[in-house]
């Protein structure tokens, strides 16, 4: 096979014509993760420098998926800077049962956590199948030292609810795998406009909450689907009422989603980051957008659960870009 080399964040490394990027990495010793191996999560996804590879369908401006994408020639890629993974033992410390739909749901460890909002974790209870959660804050914005707070949705992972509910206090040890995703929130000047779809609150709420902490000066938009117009968020809302970040919620499920958007983002231009939360298909229509006004845009699909993807086998060509 005819050979050529890629940078990856600096290192050469030489790489054979059609190999995928991810292939190239790990040969060099460069950790990146690769979580779901169906160009579902996102989590490999690399900025071409320079050069040419051959997208194979997932580009998103000048970012690829390494998992998919392949060599085509000598090119300059470089990797998001991600925190490592950690796997853990930890165990629950609190559970609050918000309404009929909502668990608040702190884990508790020995060792100090890192994770950044949009980013998610694989979580394991004793006796229930692996689940994919994004790390959160407390509806409240409390958080506390060495703690995860995940905030679970019946829609989201209804098996895992039920258990819960049922035992009413699950009191052993939990496994957890993460942090993973490159559609965290970055140290950018970029307005920032982050869009959260249904059942999609938990990583959109991190980030709002920690960019209004931590970015103070950075412009900001949040906008919601009506559906997550509920009571049991509104301390989020009146949270983020009081420091300035007003949610303005609109309906972008329906057939009018685009025209909705656009009169709320009249000024889109290459100059704004978008973060949008949501399943394939949400995320999917409203793409067209952001490429049209060529903002730089990252996606943080949820975990339907796996029933609902294997009943949608077109979803993943649902994400290429038009
Ligand atoms: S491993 Fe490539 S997108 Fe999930």
């Amino acid at each position: 096979m005819p050979m050529t080399s890629l940078n990856i964040n600096g290192k050469s490394i030489d790489a054979k014509l059609g190999e995928t990027l991810l292939d190239v990495a790990e040969r060099g010793g460069l950790a990146l993760q690769c979580d779901c191996g169906n160009i579902t999560c996102e989590s490999t996804r690399v900025t071409v420098v320079s050069g040419e590879v051959e997208a194979n369908g997932t580009r998103l401006k000048s970012t690829v998926l390494a998992c998919k994408a392949t060599v085509a020639g000598d090119a300059e890629i470089k990797l998001p800077a991600s925190s490592e993974l950690q796997s853990l033992k930890g165990h629950v410390s609190a559970i609050r049962q918000v309404s009929d739909d909502l668990i608040e749901l702190r884990l508790s460890f020995t060792k100090p956590i890192s994770w950044r909002p949009g980013q998610y974790y694989h979580v394991e209870f004793r006796g229930q199948e692996r689940v994919n959660m994004f790390a959160s804050f407390a509806l409240d914005a409390g958080t506390e030292f060495n703690t995860l707070i995940f905030l679970i949705e019946r829609a989201n992972t209804p098996d895992l609810f039920a258990m819960i509910v049922k035992k009413g206090d699950v009191k052993g040890r939990v496994g957890i795998t993460g942090p993973y995703g490159s559609s965290f929130l970055g140290h950018d000047d970029e307005r920032l406009i982050m869009i959260a779809g249904p059942n999609s609150l938990a990583p959109i709420w991190a980030m709002a909450l920690s960019s209004v902490m931590g970015q103070p000066r950075r412009e900001k938009v949040l906008i919601l689907d009506k559906s997550l117009k509920q009571d049991q968020f509104q301390q989020v809302f009146n949270w983020l009422n009081r420091r300035g970040l007003q949610p303005t919620f609109v309906d972008l499920q329906g057939k009018n989603a685009e025209t909705e958007l656009k009169a709320l983002l009249p000024d889109l231009t290459e100059f704004d980051m978008v973060y949008t939360a949501g399943s394939h298909g949400f995320i999917a229509g409203l793409e067209g957008i952001f490429v049209e006004a060529q903002a730089t845009y990252a996606r943080i699909p949820n975990f339907q659960p796996w029933h609902e993807l294997e009943a949608q086998p077109d979803d993943a060509s649902a994400l290429e870009p038009a």
